[in-house]
């Protein structure tokens, strides 16, 4: 077993933690990575409205009695979702750890310490992380260059940018981006991270709740399948490289840009939940990361947090061999 301070402090066996995913963290997957030792999160704003969220937790206790959370996302819109409703909801619920993600989290962070919840808050820099750990979140996930979504706009990877969060914050933190296997949450740990947090990986699981195609396109995918989408709007998002994506992408690098209004329906969000109820890989933007070049398998959360558990042991183990006492003289 490996132990860390994600493990202590989540009551969790393996230090994996399943990241929000729009349209996929649904109860099914959630329940699952919690029932095989890890974190699943429900993604609050997958579903239309509070009353909703509160009805999905419900069904996850049923299928789950291990810990699981709610990620909430803070996005820029401009009629925003009712955060503080999905927020209240989730708590009168009994949920006691939370994902935030997204700009300004101060007021929900906040919301949720003052309920004595566990909040893990994810961002793409190092100045993020120092002010949430300020905030007082209990862990920070940090997302490198590699992650699906948004990377932010510095384009650190996660090498420097575990090792520059191990000089930096005081708080545990968790590795993010371009991690699928025990050979990443080893090595992650070895950047001082107390755990992982995976996206891409959990979509292509059995109990993802996505169409069979898409996770076997993803198996048939290799790490130059991804695409930057919005660079030149400041809102940089890594999605699968497709049709859709590559047109966008097209229309930004026109003479004079883009706005968003010139993409806004090859991006609409509705189109991205289609491709993964009807399958088909090209009918709109859906995201995903660097990662898809270690996946292979569609493996279900069980097998997958197992191997991943077994092969970070093994590695961490055969790395202690590499250190060899100095013969005396
Ligand atoms: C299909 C998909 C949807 C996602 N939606 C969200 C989201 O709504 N909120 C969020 O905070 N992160 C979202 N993410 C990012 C993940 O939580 C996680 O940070 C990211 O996938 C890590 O990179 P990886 O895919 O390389 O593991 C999404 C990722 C994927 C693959």
């Amino acid at each position: 077993m490996i132990t860390t301070a994600l493990t202590e402090l989540l009551g969790i066996r393996v230090p994996v933690v399943q990241g929000g995913m729009q349209w996929v963290g649904k109860p099914p997957l959630p329940a699952a990575v919690s029932n095989a030792g890890g974190l699943g999160l429900i993604t609050a704003l997958t579903q239309p409205n509070p009353e909703a969220l509160r009805t999905v937790i419900r069904e996850t206790r049923v299928a789950t009695d291990k810990p699981f959370g709610v990620n909430l996302t803070i996005l820029p819109s401009i009629n925003p979702p009712d955060y503080e409703g999905f927020a209240r909801v989730a708590v009168e619920e009994g949920v006691k750890i939370f994902e935030t993600a997204g700009n300004n989290p101060g007021k929900l962070i906040e919301f949720f310490k003052s309920h004595g919840c566990i909040v893990i808050h994810k961002c793409t820099t190092i100045r993020h992380a120092k002010s949430a750990e300020r905030l007082g979140v209990d862990v920070v996930s940090i997302d490198g260059f590699e992650c699906a979504g948004h990377p932010g706009e510095e384009d650190i990877g996660g090498l420097v940018l575990l090792a520059r969060a191990a000089q930096e914050l005081k708080i545990p933190y968790i590795a993010s981006g371009g991690i699928g296997d025990g050979r990443g949450l080893a090595a992650c740990l070895a950047l001082g991270a107390a755990g992982v947090n995976m996206g891409t990986r959990f979509m292509c699981t059995v109990e993802s709740p996505i169409h069979q195609n898409i996770k076997e396109k993803i198996v048939a995918s290799t790490e130059y399948d991804t695409t930057h989408i919005f660079r030149t709007l400041n809102n940089t998002s890594r999605v699968f490289k497709n049709a859709v994506s590559q047109q966008v992408v097209a229309i930004e690098r026109r003479p004079g840009g883009a706005k968003f209004e010139d993409v806004r329906d090859l991006v609409a969000g509705a189109r991205g939940r289609i491709v993964f109820e009807n399958g088909d890989p090209d009918y709109g933007i859906w995201t995903a990361g660097l990662v898809l070049g270690l996946i292979k398998d569609i493996p279900t959360c069980e097998e997958l947090l197992s191997r991943i558990e077994r092969e970070a042991e093994e590695i961490i183990q055969g790395m202690a061999k590499l250190v060899k006492a100095k013969a005396k003289l």
